[in-house]
């Protein structure tokens, strides 16, 4: 990898953009978009004691709601999907279970943090075949493999997995007593998540990116009890619990979620037809994917142009996108459409005069 997601955002970027057109969550929301005055007052005087190292009970119970075919037994909260991963990793018994089997994710921490954990990592690429995909699988789990790992939908193509998929990849991970651990941090719909589908899964989420909080840190991880308990464990040696005043924001949310999955629904929706609109009339982008709901896409620039150029150039015009080499993919770039049009309006005209600069098209001509 040329560059990293953490030195490009967090280094290179940091502080150089007033339009954010990089980040993958829906316009980030504040505390007072989330609570009235007097929610707010009485959040104001809450004690700030530790909380629940697993998750406040009534959180848990909100989380567990959302998902059919699970209690709040089965639920640990985390900060952030990312957490969740991170503990559910830590939690699998190795060795034996030295092998993490990665399919396609261009969320390169799925990878990173097994490797980092000592673990052997075998990346199966994404296939829009699903049958030879599950083919590559099951020709790479072994009784040494701890977790197959799929984002569904993927950051950053936007590829998602049919329920039968899911199951059948489940199933191979409980022939291994390995776990399927399915990232759904771009599903808002509870309905949709297949938390609880047997023993063998584990899902992670949270309300970074359709809810547009990623500041509030709050995501979980979904399991059988049992791995939640080893999990619990895990979090209460990093982090012992989360900020009881980000869990009550997030209870303020999940009690209004209906809303929140709309705002989600409109940023989404015209700000993809604003970029579709933008990309028809350059003629030398194309839109990849489908992914109609997520808050962000992924555009395959004409051959040849330097992605990194591209990106680097619209961060001197003070806009942030994400260049494809962070995910090993140079010549495509993400692009945030869950914003307010205008804002996403002014962010793409920076992007159409960083795809003219020299440095960008020095490659193609
Ligand atoms: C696929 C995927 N998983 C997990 C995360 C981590 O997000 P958080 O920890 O804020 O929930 C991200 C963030 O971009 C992501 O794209």
């Amino acid at each position: 990898m040329t560059l990293s997601m953490q030195e490009w955002i967090f280094t290179e970027s940091f502080g150089r953009y007033t339009i954010d057109l990089g980040d993958s969550n829906v316009t980030p929301l504040s505390a007072a978009d989330l609570l009235g005055p007097d929610a707010l007052r009485e959040l104001a005087r809450l004690p700030l004691g530790y909380g629940h190292e697993a998750g406040l009970p009534e959180l848990r119970a909100a989380i567990a709601a959302r998902h059919a075919r699970a209690g709040p037994e089965s639920v640990l909260v985390a900060h952030g999907a990312q957490e969740a991963f991170s503990l559910l990793i830590r939690a699998l018994d190795r060795p034996p279970r030295s092998e993490a089997i990665v399919v396609g994710s261009g969320w390169s921490q799925h990878s990173a943090l097994p490797a980092e954990e000592g673990m052997k990592v075998v990346t199966v690429p994404l296939a829009e075949d699903e049958e030879a995909l599950l083919a590559a699988v099951a020709k790479a789990a072994t009784w040494r493999t701890g977790a197959i790992v799929v984002a569904s939908p993927d950051n950053p193509t936007g590829w998602s997995a049919s329920p039968a998929l899911l199951e059948a990849l489940s199933e191979i991970a409980g022939s291994y007593d390995a776990l399927l651990i399915v990232d759904e941090e771009y599903v808002i719909d509870g309905e949709r998540s297949v938390a609880g589908l047997n023993e063998s899964v584990a899902v992670v989420s949270g309300l970074s990116k359709l809810h547009g909080l990623p500041g509030l840190r709050i995501g979980w991880c979904v399991a059988r009890p049992e791995l939640i308990a080893r999990c619990t464990r895990r979090k209460h040696l990093s982090t012992i619990a989360n900020s009881v005043l980000c869990e009550r924001l997030a209870l303020a949310v999940l009690a209004d979620d209906a809303a929140f999955r709309r705002r989600a629904a409109t940023l989404c929706g015209a700000g993809r037809a604003v970029l579709r609109a933008w990309a028809a009339e350059r003629g030398t982008v194309e839109v990849l994917g489908s992914g109609e709901e997520l808050p962000f896409a992924w555009l395959r620039l004409a051959a040849g142009t330097d992605s990194l150029a591209v990106a680097r150039a619209a961060l001197r015009g003070g806009v942030l996108v994400i260049p494809g080499e962070v995910f090993d993919r140079p010549g495509h770039l993400r692009v945030t459409v869950g914003r307010d049009p205008a804002e996403l309006r002014a962010g793409l005209a920076v992007l159409t005069d960083a795809l003219a600069d020299p440095a960008a098209v020095r490659q193609a001509a």
